[in-house]
């Protein structure tokens, strides 16, 4: 059979450093309160006159495509995971392909958050192994601080959430690469972290152009406490589930990369699943919680850094809104 493995990582994040006290100094918060709850002390946010969600995404593609060795000209497919795609439709799929200069090729979005970037490699895989497509790019890319409010009313997921794209090329192999992806939802508690408006499914008087200063237009509303107590549970069960697939046990494990949600979500599983930390790959510290790209960010930092090396077990696993969560185990 087929199989897929990733053959280069790219990532970009804008220049601006948000730092905490930055966010001090407009809302009512404080770098304490972030850094023990959050573990973040910085991020990163676009100038939004110049970047676009596509044209960071083409930068962190770009990358990983001169790391693969490959050219625009090579991309068959792009698979594309973001929840703040640059219009409401089409998706910043196209745009992709647009700013990439390539013509006529397939692009798919994928909207599933936290979970995207996994959802959307898991796509590209069964394309790779059913022979559709040689060669496939897989992009998370967000830009989040242009809607977040700023107000101290938005203080408990303006701190959190932030810009960045990442992005990985699959392409066919002999052995696996990409062991197995394991995808999940739970819609009964998609209100628990959402963005309600512009929503469709709302009577024609909500949907007025004066209504869209309303307090739901873009606004983020995260039930943390019940997030972060999910999120703790899934995550480990889908690494559970992908070890057990492949009928493997934590100590095959080289590196876990998780969705970078929370610093005490990732130290929480560490120590749950007695891994030891520089198993665990973390930079939420430096960039937040970039969504659909984090994953991918992480990776490709992960690998700069030399910290995925050939024959490396790389374990990625992802919990958000949806409820949606996801894992995948890599042989690299
Ligand atoms: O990536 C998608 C998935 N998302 C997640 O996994 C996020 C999961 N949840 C979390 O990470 C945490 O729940 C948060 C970091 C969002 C919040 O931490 P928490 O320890 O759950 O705090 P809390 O929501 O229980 O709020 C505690 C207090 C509240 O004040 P009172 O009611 O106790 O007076 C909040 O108003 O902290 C207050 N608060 C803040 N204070 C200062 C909330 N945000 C802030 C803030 N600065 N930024």
């Amino acid at each position: 059979m087929q199989h897929s493995k990733i053959v280069g990582l790219g990532h970009h994040v804008p220049e601006k450093v948000i730092t905490n006290a930055y966010l001090s100094s407009i809302m009512d918060t404080s770098n304490e309160w972030i850094m023990e709850r959050t573990g973040i002390s910085e991020r990163r946010w676009v100038d939004p006159a110049k970047d676009t969600v596509a044209n960071m995404a083409a930068k962190a593609s770009r990358i990983a495509l001169e790391r693969a060795g490959l050219k625009e000209k090579d991309i068959e497919f792009i698979v594309f995971a973001t929840i703040t795609p640059d219009y409401f439709f089409p998706g910043s799929g196209v745009l992709l392909q647009r700013e990439l200069g390539l013509e006529s090729i397939g692009a798919l979005d994928i909207r599933n958050a936290c979970s995207g970037f996994i959802y959307a490699l898991s796509v590209a895989d069964q394309f790779i192994k059913s022979g559709m497509y040689k060669t496939i790019l897989v992009v998370g890319a967000e830009i989040q601080s242009t809607a977040i409010d700023l107000s101290t009313r938005g203080r408990n997921t303006a701190v959190i959430f932030a810009d960045g794209a990442g992005a990985a090329i699959l392409q066919p192999s002999d052995k696996p690469g990409i062991l197995s992806t394991h995808l999940h939802s739970d819609g009964r508690f998609a209100e628990e972290l959402y963005v309600r408006d512009p929503g469709s499914s709302r009577p024609r008087e909500e949907r007025q152009p004066e209504q869209i200063l309303d307090t739901t237009h873009y606004k983020v509303v995260m039930n943390g406490n019940q997030v972060f107590k999910h999120a703790v549970v899934r995550f480990m069960e889908v690494i559970k589930e992908a070890l057990a697939a492949n009928h493997m046990t934590k100590e095959d494990i080289s590196l876990l990369v998780p969705h970078q949600a929370n610093l005490r979500i990732s130290q929480y599983i560490q120590e749950k699943m007695e891994l030891s930390p520089e198993k665990v790959y973390n930079n939420i510290m430096r960039y937040g919680n970039t969504t659909a790209a984090s994953i991918p960010i992480a990776m490709s930092e992960a690998w700069a850094e030399g910290k995925i090396k050939e024959n490396d077990v790389i374990c990625l696993a992802a919990f958000g809104s949806g409820f949606t969560w996801a894992s995948a185990l890599i042989r690299w």
